[in-house]
């Protein structure tokens, strides 16, 4: 469904700034994998997402998204494609619109219709039937302003408008990390029950090592902008935080004891 292969990103080339975000990477996805990634700060995690919505362009390397070749692809035309939810809830929903609205954009995304074709009964419908699975009560503010909603309603919401239209790949970059804990287990277990219900290709980024372990079908940590451990199956499920730990250890020497996914 996904295929990464030899991908090369480097920030702010030819300067002293110069960082090599992404070395030669290599990944393919099958259809239906649920995919965590974990690592570091700065391995290159968000910057693989990136590179694979077309946020950035690549230096070398190629991307295809269900057999086609997407590496020179616009990011707008890779959206109609791809779905969407990072860290910030402020980011994937228009503040200043209702529920309904928003939900109504993500519906005629990539379609050639507008909104001033208005809404339809079906559509508002089907609209109060998703949010009443979210068990948030969303369904009765259907005119709500989003801006109004708490971080996690709103997280729920973006979850919900980036699968609308079943994407062929799911795009997860610690979306519940800005998240209280128990919004954050709400949040997450709505993104098992969406992404299991409509077996959509993910690859979910967490900093924490337990959902990591217990969550999805395979699992990749990156370091350095590498790939460095990738497990699947029985293997990964059997997992325990002790043994990435020594994995993290053994690629950087220990250099991780400071970083937050100790705390996890
Ligand atoms: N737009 C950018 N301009 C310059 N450097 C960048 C940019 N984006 C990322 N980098 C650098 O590339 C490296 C990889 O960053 P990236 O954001 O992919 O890391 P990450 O694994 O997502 O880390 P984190 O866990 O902190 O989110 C880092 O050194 C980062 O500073
Ligand atoms: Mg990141």
């Amino acid at each position: 469904m996904l295929k990464i292969e030899n991908v090369c990103k480097t920030f702010n080339q030819g300067t002293v700034n110069e960082k090599k975000a992404l070395i030669d990477l290599n990944l393919h996805i099958k259809p239906g994998d649920f995919i965590t990634v974990i690592g570091g700060n700065g391995a290159g995690k968000s910057t693989m997402l990136n590179a694979v919505a077309g946020v950035y362009s690549v230096e070398s390397g190629s991307i295809f998204l269900d057999g086609q070749d997407i590496t020179r692809q616009p990011e707008h035309q890779r959206a109609r494609l791809l779905g969407r939810v990072f860290q910030d809830p402020m980011m994937g929903t228009a503040a200043n619109m209702g529920i309904e609205e928003n939900l109504a954009m993500a519906f005629r995304r990539g379609k050639r219709r507008g909104l001033s074709w208005g809404i339809t009964k079906e559509e508002r419908e089907s609209y109060v039937e998703k949010l009443k699975s979210l068990d948030l009560g969303l369904e009765n503010r259907l005119k709500s302003k989003v801006g109004l909603l708490s971080g996690g309603q709103r997280q729920a919401l973006t979850l919900l408008m980036a699968t609308l239209q079943k994407p062929k790949v799911l795009l997860l970059d610690e979306h519940t990390a800005a998240l209280d804990p128990k919004t954050a287990r709400k949040v997450l277990e709505l993104t098992q029950e969406i992404v299991t219900r409509d077996s959509l290709t993910t690859l979910m980024i967490t900093h924490n090592m337990k959902d990591a372990i217990r969550i999805g079908n395979r699992l990749i940590m990156m370091y350095e902008g590498r790939i460095i451990y990738d497990v699947e199956g029985e293997e990964k499920k059997n997992l325990k935080t002790a043994d990435l730990l020594a994995k993290f250890g053994t690629a950087s020497g220990g250099e991780f004891a400071n970083d937050r996914m100790m705390l996890s």
